[in-house]
């Protein structure tokens, strides 16, 4: 895993920028894999400013994204599909026909995570941007998930209901389980950038990096990743050094 080190929130948002606009320009019908949590929220912020000065363009991108929690319309304001509109897409002129994210309404467990499944095999992605969970989550593969995990619905683990209630209006709002992108395909992308910011984060970004790689940190498997870049501030650094 290579790591780069940044000063702040700020710096860590500009890196992170300069490496998804890298694979943007040089790959315009790329295949992004793209990530929820207020920790991207700098970078989106970047790429919409960059996609205004500069005319970027994103008419053949094409995204995938990592989770949806279950029992959350599109429309409503905490579901991912709107996380998205709101902070990326519409900034960036993408039409809803060139996303994809799993359906928080789908009756069917099975069906859903089946249709996919077949999605991901079908679109490679060039590059997965990640957040990380205090707990070492990713997307929302909770620790003990199977490495060879597809598509799936899962329990949420206290900790990170916890974690998620700062965005609803109490606890009891948050959604208890989530449909998420397994580790096997978070695994399939080209390039994977994983994000992490803040002292609440310190102890996941040491596991996952310099411990064991075992399924009780699911974002230790990144360490067998051939091209896992690993952007970190100051304070989320602070085991590492
Ligand atoms: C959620 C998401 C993850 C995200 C994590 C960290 O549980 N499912 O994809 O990486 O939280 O969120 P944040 O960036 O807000 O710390």
């Amino acid at each position: 895993m290579k790591i780069i080190f940044a000063k702040d929130y700020e710096e860590l948002s500009k890196k992170a920028a300069e490496e998804m606009l890298a694979v943007i320009r040089s790959t315009p019908d790329a295949v992004l894999g793209l990530a929820t949590g207020t920790t991207p929220l700098g970078l989106y912020a970047r790429l919409i400013e960059d996609h205004k000065a500069n005319g970027t363009n994103y008419d053949r991108i094409r995204t995938v994204n990592l989770d949806e929690y279950k029992g959350l319309p599109a429309s409503h304001e905490q579901s991912y599909a709107y996380f998205m509109r709101h902070n990326l897409f519409e900034g960036l002129g993408i039409a809803p026909e060139q996303t994809n994210i799993e359906n928080g309404m789908a009756k069917d467990e099975a069906e859903e995570c089946a249709r996919y499944d077949a999605l991901l095999d079908a679109m490679p992605r060039d590059i997965q941007l990640l957040g990380l969970g205090s707990n070492g989550h990713i997307a929302f593969n909770e620790p003990k998930t199977p490495f060879g995990s597809g598509t799936h619905v899962v329990s949420l683990a206290e900790s990170t209901i916890k974690d998620n209630a700062r965005l609803f209006a109490s606890q009891d709002e948050v959604p208890r389980k989530a449909f998420t992108m397994g580790i096997r395909h978070i695994m399939q992308a080209k390039r994977i950038l994983i994000l992490a910011s803040g002292a609440n984060k310190a102890e996941a970004v040491f596991k996952m990096a310099k411990g064991p790689v075992t399924e009780d940190v699911p974002a230790s498997v990144l360490q067998l990743h051939p091209d896992c870049t690993l952007i970190v501030d100051e304070a989320a650094a602070a085991r590492l050094a």
